[in-house]
């Protein structure tokens, strides 16, 4: 891309002087940041096209911590980072590009492999703009593997082979990371909507005053800050499927709102008295127990009802051995390519290991040490070492009778290191909120990235 704006964010002056000159003789123009505070204004006024970012920020530092947190703050902008490491902190790499960050390069830089990863990544990310709105909207065809090699996960796709043409409402329960998001996506395209689109709502992140107008749209002035006409997702979901993910964290609140439009099929969209009808299959998800929180007064028994025509259970990793083996095949085909390394295998040993180990975190926690045992690889044979999956099993997962306290520090060490460090998903395993995990980290004093 001819003048691409490219912000250099390092707190070295010598560093962003000497790039800068590459970069412009290059025909790119530069922006410079040398704060996170900087780099995160910057980033939200210029909008650059991409961004080399340092990972090692306040000299005194070197663990990278806040060029992680950066990291996390740019994600939402959808701006490619490419990271730039100190030689040999390959596991920060890792973090990072788990994080969302493009590429990563090492200092000190080859100046034609920079100017490679640059080009590469700026080229990504026009195909991606040009594809973005577009995709959700169409549904392409997925190509994304789906490993059901275990008698469970057979069960399941016979039984989806049967439901899936069907409008009938299913809900998928399952722990973190089974697969409950990637198996509504292959229901919807075994279904007969497939041609129409896919609309997923993540119960837990809509605000609750948004709510309505994330559903059922707004016009324009319906509200204070309604600005212009949106369109909600029950319309944009018409004909084809509605995905509720993390159905269990639905305010109590707002379960009345959904309840009227799944009973009548019908809605309206906010300022406006014309009622308009739903034509959506609904599937939901979550990895809380419905029952309980209905039994609790959390989730009304009525919505349960609307939502649970068909459940489907995913059983966790650690009961269907049998799928391990083609699901680190599948991840180490798809981290090979992304990372350019050729005809990888694991080793018996190693794949011994993975059988062995009690995946608390399920397929993602397994993609994750396979992404990361691809990048450690040195020949074409991944090894039980590389797997590091001893550091995270050193936290007896035996039961011992210790003080509450010492034993609520233990389970959040094991799901920090579980998730490399990643808070949210850490306190997804914990299933308790970012806050609530932020407080603890901070009352234990557990090292993590802001
Ligand atoms: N059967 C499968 N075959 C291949 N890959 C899978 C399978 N199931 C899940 N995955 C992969 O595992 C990862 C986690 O899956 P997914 O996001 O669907 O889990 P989830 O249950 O929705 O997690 P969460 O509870 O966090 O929402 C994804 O990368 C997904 O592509
Ligand atoms: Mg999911």
């Amino acid at each position: 891309m001819t003048n691409a704006t490219i912000l250099i964010a390092d707190d070295d002056e010598d560093i962003r002087l000497a790039l800068n000159l590459l970069l412009s003789s290059e025909g790119y123009q530069i922006i410079e940041a040398a704060n996170a505070k900087e780099i995160i204004i910057q980033s939200n006024r210029q909008q650059p096209d991409l961004v080399l970012l340092d990972m090692n920020f306040s000299r005194d530092t070197t663990s990278g911590q806040e060029g992680l947190a950066i990291l996390e703050q740019l994600q939402p902008l959808n701006i490619p980072v490419i990271l730039m490491t100190a030689w040999g902190s390959i596991e920060l790499a890792v973090q990072g590009l788990q994080k969302g960050a493009s590429d990563f390069i090492e200092k000190p830089w080859n100046k034609l492999k920079l100017l490679n990863s640059i080009k590469q990544q700026l080229s990504f990310s026009r195909v991606k703009e040009q594809n973005q709105g577009y995709r959700q909207l169409l549904a392409p065809e997925n190509k994304k593997a789906w490993v059901c090699q275990s008698p469970s996960m057979q069960a399941i796709e016979t039984l989806i082979g049967q439901i899936a043409p069907t409008d009938a409402n299913i809900l998928i329960l399952g722990e973190n990371g089974t697969g409950k998001s990637l198996l509504a996506e292959r229901i919807h395209q075994l279904s007969l909507r497939q041609h129409a689109p896919l609309i997923t709502v993540n119960m837990a992140a809509i605000p609750e005053n948004l709510f309505e107008s994330e559903l059922f749209g707004h016009q324009k002035g319906a509200f204070t800050d309604a600005k212009q006409n949106r369109i909600g997702r029950f319309e944009l979901a018409d004909k084809g499927t509605l995905f509720f993910d993390e159905i269990g964290s639905l305010p109590l609140s707002l379960q009345p709102k959904l309840l009227r439009v799944l009973e009548t099929g019908q809605f309206e969209i906010l300022g406006s008295s014309q009622t308009q009808v739903a034509d959506v299959r609904l599937i939901s998800a979550t990895n809380a127990d419905l029952n309980q929180l209905v039994s609790k007064q959390a989730f009304r028994q009525d919505l349960l009802y609307r939502l649970n025509t068909l459940v489907i259970t995913i059983p966790p990793l650690r009961e269907r051995l049998e799928d391990i083996a083609a699901l680190a095949d599948n991840f180490i085909s798809k981290f090979s390519d992304k990372y350019g390394k050729h005809a990888l295998a694991i080793s018996a040993c190693a794949l011994n290991k993975l059988k062995q180990h009690n995946w608390p975190g399920n397929i993602r926690e397994l993609s994750h040490v396979i992404e990361r045992a691809v990048l450690l690889s040195t020949t074409n044979e991944i090894t039980a070492l590389q797997l590091l999956l001893d550091n995270a099993n050193n936290i007896s997962d035996e039961v011992v009778l210790q003080p509450l306290e010492q034993a609520e520090k233990q389970l959040i060490e094991k799901a920090m290191t579980v998730t490399g460090g990643q808070v949210i998903e850490a306190a997804k395993l914990l299933d308790i909120s970012r806050n609530a995990l932020y407080r603890r980290l901070e009352k234990f004093a557990i090292h993590h990235a802001e």
